[in-house]
Protein backbone atom coordinates (compact mmCIF):
# COMPACT_ATOMS: atom_id res chain seq x y z
CA UNK A 1 0.00 0.00 0.00
CA UNK A 2 1.35 3.32 -0.77
CA UNK A 3 1.16 6.39 1.25
CA UNK A 4 -2.20 7.99 -0.79
CA UNK A 5 -3.93 4.44 -0.59
CA UNK A 6 -3.39 4.01 3.00
CA UNK A 7 -4.44 7.62 4.08
CA UNK A 8 -7.95 7.30 2.01
CA UNK A 9 -7.99 3.58 4.04
CA UNK A 10 -7.63 5.58 7.41
CA UNK A 11 -10.53 8.34 6.25
CA UNK A 12 -12.47 5.67 5.56
CA UNK A 13 -11.90 3.62 9.12
CA UNK A 14 -12.21 6.83 10.80
CA UNK A 15 -15.64 7.57 9.13
CA UNK A 16 -16.53 3.84 11.03
CA UNK A 17 -15.35 5.21 13.71
CA UNK A 18 -17.79 8.12 13.76
CA UNK A 19 -20.65 5.68 12.23
CA UNK A 20 -20.22 3.51 15.36
CA UNK A 21 -20.68 6.87 17.59
CA UNK A 22 -23.96 7.76 15.25
CA UNK A 23 -22.21 10.72 13.67
CA UNK A 24 -22.55 11.36 9.74
CA UNK A 25 -20.99 13.51 7.56
CA UNK A 26 -23.31 16.08 6.77
CA UNK A 27 -24.78 15.96 10.33
CA UNK A 28 -26.22 19.15 12.21
CA UNK A 29 -25.81 18.91 15.82
CA UNK A 30 -28.39 15.92 17.15
CA UNK A 31 -29.08 14.21 13.90
CA UNK A 32 -27.32 11.33 14.05
CA UNK A 33 -28.30 8.02 15.98
CA UNK A 34 -28.90 4.36 15.43
CA UNK A 35 -32.44 5.07 13.66
CA UNK A 36 -30.30 6.11 10.38
CA UNK A 37 -32.09 5.13 6.83
CA UNK A 38 -28.95 1.96 6.04
CA UNK A 39 -28.10 4.01 2.72
CA UNK A 40 -26.03 6.62 5.33
CA UNK A 41 -23.52 3.48 6.30
CA UNK A 42 -20.86 2.52 4.41
CA UNK A 43 -21.65 -1.03 5.51
CA UNK A 44 -18.25 -2.21 4.46
CA UNK A 45 -16.31 -5.21 4.18
CA UNK A 46 -14.21 -3.89 7.27
CA UNK A 47 -9.82 -3.90 7.36
CA UNK A 48 -9.38 -7.91 7.66
CA UNK A 49 -11.96 -8.72 5.01
CA UNK A 50 -10.42 -5.38 2.83
CA UNK A 51 -6.96 -7.19 3.54
CA UNK A 52 -8.37 -10.71 2.45
CA UNK A 53 -9.95 -9.94 -0.93
CA UNK A 54 -6.51 -7.76 -1.80
CA UNK A 55 -4.14 -10.60 -1.34
CA UNK A 56 -6.44 -13.06 -3.19
CA UNK A 57 -7.02 -10.60 -6.57
CA UNK A 58 -3.60 -9.54 -5.85
CA UNK A 59 -2.69 -13.29 -6.49
CA UNK A 60 -4.57 -13.54 -10.06
CA UNK A 61 -2.67 -12.32 -13.05
CA UNK A 62 -4.20 -9.24 -14.71
CA UNK A 63 -7.58 -10.10 -13.36
CA UNK A 64 -10.70 -8.56 -14.48
CA UNK A 65 -12.56 -8.20 -10.98
CA UNK A 66 -16.23 -7.72 -10.31
CA UNK A 67 -17.91 -5.76 -7.07
CA UNK A 68 -21.39 -6.59 -6.88
CA UNK A 69 -22.35 -4.08 -3.96
CA UNK A 70 -19.66 -0.45 -4.19
CA UNK A 71 -21.73 1.44 -1.80
CA UNK A 72 -19.45 4.30 -0.72
CA UNK A 73 -16.10 2.59 -2.14
CA UNK A 74 -14.17 0.84 0.72
CA UNK A 75 -13.74 -2.44 -0.51
CA UNK A 76 -13.64 -1.27 -3.99
CA UNK A 77 -10.59 1.01 -2.71
CA UNK A 78 -8.77 -2.85 -1.22
CA UNK A 79 -9.35 -4.18 -4.97
CA UNK A 80 -8.48 -1.32 -6.90
CA UNK A 81 -5.11 -1.31 -5.36
CA UNK A 82 -4.77 -5.14 -5.64
CA UNK A 83 -5.88 -4.36 -9.47
CA UNK A 84 -3.05 -1.43 -10.10
CA UNK A 85 -0.60 -4.55 -8.84
CA UNK A 86 -1.76 -7.28 -10.76
CA UNK A 87 -2.23 -4.95 -14.04
CA UNK A 88 -5.74 -6.24 -13.63
CA UNK A 89 -8.97 -3.91 -13.90
CA UNK A 90 -11.99 -3.89 -11.17
CA UNK A 91 -15.98 -2.96 -12.34
CA UNK A 92 -18.07 -2.07 -9.51
CA UNK A 93 -21.74 -1.93 -9.29
CA UNK A 94 -23.91 0.52 -7.56
CA UNK A 95 -27.13 1.42 -7.38
CA UNK A 96 -26.94 4.53 -6.02
CA UNK A 97 -25.64 7.41 -7.93
CA UNK A 98 -24.77 9.62 -4.48
CA UNK A 99 -22.66 6.54 -3.05
CA UNK A 100 -20.75 6.33 -6.68
CA UNK A 101 -19.88 9.84 -6.78
CA UNK A 102 -18.47 9.53 -3.14
CA UNK A 103 -16.71 6.27 -4.15
CA UNK A 104 -15.34 7.83 -7.06
CA UNK A 105 -13.81 11.06 -4.98
CA UNK A 106 -11.91 8.53 -2.84
CA UNK A 107 -10.71 5.93 -5.76
CA UNK A 108 -8.88 9.47 -7.18
CA UNK A 109 -7.96 10.47 -4.03
CA UNK A 110 -6.15 6.81 -3.94
CA UNK A 111 -4.85 7.35 -6.89
CA UNK A 112 -6.56 4.52 -8.37
CA UNK A 113 -9.06 6.14 -10.89
CA UNK A 114 -7.67 4.61 -13.36
CA UNK A 115 -8.03 0.98 -11.95
CA UNK A 116 -11.53 1.41 -11.39
CA UNK A 117 -14.42 1.85 -13.31
CA UNK A 118 -18.37 2.64 -12.06
CA UNK A 119 -21.37 1.93 -13.36
CA UNK A 120 -24.85 2.61 -12.01
CA UNK A 121 -27.62 0.81 -11.93
CA UNK A 122 -29.57 -2.68 -10.66
CA UNK A 123 -26.89 -5.13 -10.66
CA UNK A 124 -28.63 -7.93 -12.54
CA UNK A 125 -28.99 -6.04 -15.51
CA UNK A 126 -25.53 -4.71 -15.27
CA UNK A 127 -24.27 -8.26 -14.94
CA UNK A 128 -26.16 -9.14 -17.99
CA UNK A 129 -24.75 -6.34 -20.30
CA UNK A 130 -21.31 -7.37 -19.00
CA UNK A 131 -18.77 -9.22 -21.37
CA UNK A 132 -17.63 -12.62 -20.32
CA UNK A 133 -14.26 -12.98 -18.84
CA UNK A 134 -14.49 -12.41 -14.91
CA UNK A 135 -11.78 -13.77 -12.82
CA UNK A 136 -12.51 -12.44 -9.07
CA UNK A 137 -16.13 -11.14 -7.82
CA UNK A 138 -16.79 -9.24 -4.64
CA UNK A 139 -20.68 -10.64 -4.03
CA UNK A 140 -21.80 -7.84 -1.34
CA UNK A 141 -24.99 -6.45 -1.67
CA UNK A 142 -29.03 -6.68 -0.74
CA UNK A 143 -28.66 -10.34 0.60
CA UNK A 144 -32.12 -11.95 -1.43
CA UNK A 145 -30.05 -10.87 -4.42
CA UNK A 146 -27.13 -12.92 -3.59
CA UNK A 147 -28.64 -16.21 -5.63
CA UNK A 148 -30.13 -14.18 -9.14
CA UNK A 149 -26.60 -12.38 -9.28
CA UNK A 150 -24.64 -15.41 -9.08
CA UNK A 151 -27.03 -17.22 -11.64
CA UNK A 152 -26.01 -14.27 -13.68
CA UNK A 153 -22.72 -13.77 -12.87
CA UNK A 154 -21.47 -17.61 -13.26
CA UNK A 155 -21.87 -18.23 -16.84
CA UNK A 156 -19.03 -14.98 -17.35
CA UNK A 157 -16.65 -16.41 -15.08
CA UNK A 158 -13.23 -17.99 -16.28
CA UNK A 159 -11.84 -20.83 -15.55
CA UNK A 160 -9.90 -20.02 -12.13
CA UNK A 161 -12.33 -17.83 -10.70
CA UNK A 162 -12.70 -16.61 -7.43
CA UNK A 163 -16.22 -15.52 -5.72
CA UNK A 164 -15.86 -13.98 -2.25
CA UNK A 165 -19.77 -13.52 -0.45
CA UNK A 166 -19.94 -11.29 2.85
CA UNK A 167 -21.95 -11.21 5.58
CA UNK A 168 -22.51 -14.77 5.81
CA UNK A 169 -21.92 -15.12 9.47
CA UNK A 170 -22.76 -11.37 10.34
CA UNK A 171 -25.73 -11.03 9.88
CA UNK A 172 -26.27 -13.75 8.41
CA UNK A 173 -29.84 -15.41 7.62
CA UNK A 174 -32.24 -17.55 5.29
CA UNK A 175 -30.93 -15.57 1.98
CA UNK A 176 -27.24 -15.83 2.63
CA UNK A 177 -27.41 -19.75 3.95
CA UNK A 178 -29.53 -20.48 0.86
CA UNK A 179 -26.54 -18.82 -1.18
CA UNK A 180 -23.44 -20.60 0.17
CA UNK A 181 -25.78 -23.89 -0.32
CA UNK A 182 -26.18 -22.93 -3.59
CA UNK A 183 -23.03 -22.34 -4.49
CA UNK A 184 -21.51 -25.27 -3.45
CA UNK A 185 -23.85 -27.45 -5.69
CA UNK A 186 -22.24 -25.85 -8.72
CA UNK A 187 -20.37 -28.33 -10.82
CA UNK A 188 -16.93 -27.13 -10.70
CA UNK A 189 -17.28 -25.15 -7.65
CA UNK A 190 -14.97 -25.49 -4.40
CA UNK A 191 -15.95 -23.42 -1.54
CA UNK A 192 -15.29 -22.62 1.93
CA UNK A 193 -16.61 -20.22 4.76
CA UNK A 194 -13.72 -18.47 6.52
CA UNK A 195 -14.54 -16.57 9.81
CA UNK A 196 -12.50 -13.68 8.92
CA UNK A 197 -15.03 -9.95 9.09
CA UNK A 198 -18.51 -11.08 8.97
CA UNK A 199 -17.83 -14.27 7.34
CA UNK A 200 -16.93 -14.80 3.84
CA UNK A 201 -18.01 -17.43 1.75
CA UNK A 202 -14.99 -18.16 -0.43
CA UNK A 203 -15.36 -20.09 -3.54
CA UNK A 204 -13.11 -21.08 -7.03
CA UNK A 205 -14.70 -22.09 -9.84
CA UNK A 206 -12.94 -24.55 -12.17
CA UNK A 207 -15.47 -26.55 -14.85
CA UNK A 208 -14.64 -29.60 -16.31
C1 LIG B 1 -23.13 -3.88 1.90
S1 LIG B 1 -23.11 -2.52 0.79
C2 LIG B 1 -21.60 -2.73 -0.09
C3 LIG B 1 -20.37 -2.42 0.75
C4 LIG B 1 -19.08 -2.35 -0.02
N1 LIG B 1 -18.81 -3.58 -0.74
C5 LIG B 1 -17.92 -2.07 0.91
O1 LIG B 1 -17.41 -3.01 1.53
O2 LIG B 1 -17.55 -0.90 1.03
C6 LIG B 1 -24.32 -3.04 -0.38
C7 LIG B 1 -24.59 -2.02 -1.50
O3 LIG B 1 -25.33 -2.69 -2.52
C8 LIG B 1 -26.17 -1.74 -3.12
N2 LIG B 1 -27.25 -2.43 -3.81
C9 LIG B 1 -28.32 -3.04 -3.26
N3 LIG B 1 -29.10 -3.57 -4.20
C10 LIG B 1 -28.52 -3.30 -5.39
C11 LIG B 1 -28.85 -3.58 -6.74
N4 LIG B 1 -29.96 -4.24 -7.06
N5 LIG B 1 -28.01 -3.16 -7.71
C12 LIG B 1 -26.88 -2.48 -7.40
N6 LIG B 1 -26.51 -2.19 -6.13
C13 LIG B 1 -27.32 -2.58 -5.15
C14 LIG B 1 -26.65 -0.86 -1.97
O4 LIG B 1 -27.08 0.40 -2.42
C15 LIG B 1 -25.42 -0.81 -1.08
O5 LIG B 1 -24.70 0.37 -1.30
Amino acid sequence: MDDKVTAVLEAYHARMADERRGVFPDDGPGQGGPDRDRDRYLLPVGPESGQLINILARSLKAPNILEIGTSYGYSGIWLAEAARASGGQVTTLELQDYKIAYAREMAGKAGLADHIRFIQGDALASIAALPAGIDFVLLDLWKDLYIPCLEAFLPKLNPGAIIVADNIIYPGGDDVRLYSKAVRAKPGMTSILVPVGAGLEISRYEPA
